[in-house]
């Protein structure tokens, strides 16, 4: 397939040249209609292809012309036999892989270090989780994915399960061994899903971990948004082999996608594929060594840990994404959020996540040499001024503990319902610090990195109200409670 051409832009170019008179959807009629700064700010490029679906256009949720087309060159980019364009992000994808793989009642293994989106697609399948615990990394204090033994373990555990779902790479950049999962799980002949929301670059690098179209995933997902040049919210889902069923497949997608999606979004994902397939190579090539160079780089500042190659082969580390760089920051006597925020106030550097030890910082086909120069210098500084912000001052044991790092990840709590039962069953709020022993009713999602330490159907646990206090103290944002500032929590009635 020419890889150069990219039908579904090139749909839009036409429409604009055409001089068409558009009496359509959307309303601002190629900007005529638009606030004047807001049009001056984005461009009257970008008005002039917000269009509908209409003849010649092509329609996302039916696809027969350029969109086809579209999804076709970017299944043969990727490797896979289908691709569909997403335009609400993985979150959409995984609920749609779930909507896809699973019945109510049936069981899908799980990483508990899943995206919180894995969650709302186990509460609208209604499919019962079989979690699998990730590899915790006692020194990093951080979970990395789930090895082949967990993957059999629960597969002779559970042999009634549907289908198996995986994260690969997690949020840090360490990839789980996909080529023996895959063989272990389509050996017991079940369903293999892969979030790799963070690795749409995978598949057009040597150097990086094995793709999960590569490693032959029935479904996974990307978000061509995260790593890649798409706009924000653009992610595909990539389908493999003869194990899935594709009317299904297809009636769900038609479920989760707009009747009027937003058509400069799909262009980007268009042209996002015709860059990947044509000198994705090279790009990354670029980005892999300015990255490998910043990270040893800032391994040579005292105080500060960038992790790398080494930890290939801990547990749950069986490869890693080298355009991630994970600073842990703690040999400063700072936690990630101070260091983000010092990065943020002292040198106008926004980084892509903050976690209690570390700040990561992402490495893309955009980041320029000055950017990575500028981070190393800004980590120089920090390193040489051990002075902590006043905003950041200790005050009680909790802050203590957090700045010597002294505290463990809370253990998963115990499983009493379906999260689709939780979910939807009668609830009361109750103090958030007295709620021990109560089934929650609601996802607390630490925010970032997205990952849920409770679900709904699941037991609280002393423990994880302990944790949570000290995260709100550290002042993370826990998403998902109805009360934002965790003073009340809802559970299930008794
Ligand atoms: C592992 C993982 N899956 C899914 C998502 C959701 O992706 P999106 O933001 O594209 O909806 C995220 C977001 O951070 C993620 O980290």
């Amino acid at each position: 397939m020419d890889q150069t051409r990219t039908p579904y832009f090139q749909a839009l170019l036409d429409y604009v040249d055409s001089g068409v008179l558009p009496f359509h959807t959307p309303g601002h009629i190629q900007g005529r209609g638009m606030d004047l700064a807001f049009r001056e700010f984005v461009g009257d490029n970008i008005c002039a292809i917000d269009l509908t679906p209409m003849p010649g256009i092509d329609d996302l949720l039916q696809p027969t012309e350029s969109i086809k087309e579209a999804q076709q060159l970017a299944a043969a980019a990727w490797g896979a036999d289908r691709s569909f364009f997403l335009i609400n992000g993985s979150t959409s994808g995984n609920q749609c892989m779930m909507m896809t793989a699973v019945n109510p009642g049936e069981k899908i293994a799980v990483p508990r270090n899943s995206h919180k989106s894995m969650l709302g697609g186990l509460i609208m399948s209604g499919a019962q989780p079989v979690y699998m615990a990730p590899e915790v990394d006692e020194e990093l204090r951080m979970d990395h994915c789930v090895t082949p033994e967990t993957v059999a373990r629960t597969l002779e555990e559970h042999p009634d399960l549907a289908a198996v779902y995986l994260v690969s790479p997690t949020y840090y950049g360490v990839a789980a061994d996909l080529a023996t999962i895959e063989a272990i799980v389509h050996g017991a002949g079940k369903l293999l899903l892969i979030d790799e929301a963070w690795g749409p670059h995978f598949h057009f690098h040597p150097a990086l971990p094995l793709s999960a179209t590569a490693a032959g995933a029935d479904l996974c997902i990307n978000s061509t948004h995260k790593m890649l040049s798409a706009f924000s919210q653009c992610a595909m889902l990539h389908q493999k082999g003869d194990r899935v069923r594709l009317d299904r497949l297809a009636s769900v997608l038609k479920m989760f996608l707009s009747t009027s999606p937003n058509l400069p979004m799909v262009a980007s994902l268009d042209v996002a594929r015709k860059q990947m397939a044509t000198e994705g190579e090279a790009l990354l090539s670029r980005t892999i060594a300015l990255a490998q160079e910043t990270r040893a780089r800032i391994n040579a500042i005292g105080g500060l840990y960038c992790f790398g190659e080494e930890l290939r082969g801990r547990n749950g580390v069986f490869a890693l994404d080298p355009t991630k760089i994970t600073v842990t920051v703690t040999g400063l006597g700072y936690t990630g959020y101070e260091a983000s925020e010092i990065l943020r106030r002292r040198h106008n550097i926004q980084v892509e996540l903050a976690d209690l030890f570390n700040v990561v910082a992402l490495f893309t086909i955009g980041t320029t040499s000055d950017a990575a120069e500028r981070l190393v210098n800004a980590f120089t500084e920090m390193a040489r001024d051990d002075r902590a912000l006043d905003m950041f001052a200790p005050s009680g044991i909790l802050e203590r503990r957090l700045r010597r790092g002294n505290f463990r990840l809370p253990k998963m709590p115990p499983v009493r319902m379906l999260p689709r039962e939780a979910f939807l069953a009668p609830t009361e709020f109750v103090k958030f610090r007295e709620s021990v022993g109560r089934i929650c009713a609601e996802t607390l999602t630490p925010y970032p990195p997205g990952i849920p330490v409770i679900a709904p159907g699941e037991e609280i646990t002393r423990e994880l109200v302990d944790y949570l206090r000290l995260e709100l103290k550290a002042g993370v944002r826990i998403q998902g409670p109805y009360d934002d500032e965790l003073r009340s929590i809802r559970v299930v009635k008794e």
